[in-house]
């Protein structure tokens, strides 16, 4: 932002000195090249005048729409993991299926207008068909798997897209996970295995082990 205020005092110095020149400058053929030089510092300065404002939206908002989009996914998991662990314990693992199944994209749903933001949860092996992650959302999911690999943990991501910002932020396995998108002989018991089948019969989330990118938060607000 700085550098842009520098840019273009220096471009409008230089075309006052050109004006000048133009306007007191006798000979045609200069007058002539002056001008056409007056037109392009103009154009120029007209550049470099639309585009501080252009990315001042993201530079100095990203770390806000970050933050915001972050406590947002932390809100929509928080609700998501109390559910889940009440169910588990009243119901047992089985039947808590029962509400992923039903409760979860209701649920990130009406988060999502309390926040006044879009909230989804997406997955390169997804459970629900409706979760399975786009090109964009592909990408960083990949990225994100490299991350994690080599340093144990990943950032999060910020485009733009129009009027809106995405942020992707990345959704670790914890043992508990297992119990349902974990080892199938092992970590995830017959009856539960069978029921998820029957729910999901084209279901890719399983064979996860700890500490392994299990999906991604995409969260849309408006700019
Ligand atoms: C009781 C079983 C159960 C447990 C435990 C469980 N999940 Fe799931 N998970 C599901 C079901 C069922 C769905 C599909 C929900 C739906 O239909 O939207 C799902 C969907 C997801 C999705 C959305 C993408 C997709 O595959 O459809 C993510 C991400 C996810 N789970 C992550 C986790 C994480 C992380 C944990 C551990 C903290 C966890 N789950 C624990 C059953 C479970």
């Amino acid at each position: 932002m700085a550098d842009n205020i520098f840019v273009f005092k220096v471009l409008f110095a230089i075309f006052i000195f050109n004006l000048k020149l133009f306007l007191f400058s006798n000979n045609c053929l200069m007058k002539v090249i002056k001008l056409i030089l007056v037109f392009l510092q103009m154009t120029l300065l007209m550049i470099s005048c639309k585009e501080p404002v252009k990315k001042q939206i993201l530079t100095t908002n990203k770390a806000n729409y970050l933050n915001k989009g972050k406590s947002i996914a932390q809100a929509t998991q928080l609700v998501l993991g109390k559910n889940l662990i009440n169910a588990i314990e009243t119901k047992g693992i089985t039947n808590a299926l029962e509400f992923c199944n039903e409760k979860a994209i209701p649920l990130t749903d009406s988060m999502a207008i309390v926040k006044n933001a879009s909230v989804k949860r997406v997955s390169d092996k997804n459970r629900n068909s409706n979760n399975f992650a786009n090109d964009l959302e592909l990408e960083y999911i990949n990225q994100a798997k490299i991350e994690i690999e080599k340093k144990g943990s990943a950032k999060p991501k910020i485009i733009e897209d129009n009027n809106q910002v995405i942020t992707y932020y990345p959704i670790t396995s914890t043992a508990m996970c297992l119990k349902c998108h974990g080892n199938t002989q092992t970590d995830i018991d017959s009856k539960t295995l069978k029921m998820i089948k029957t729910k999901y019969p084209k279901d890719k989330a399983v064979n996860y082990l700890s500490n392994e990118l299990r999906g991604i938060w995409v969260i849309k607000m408006d700019k």
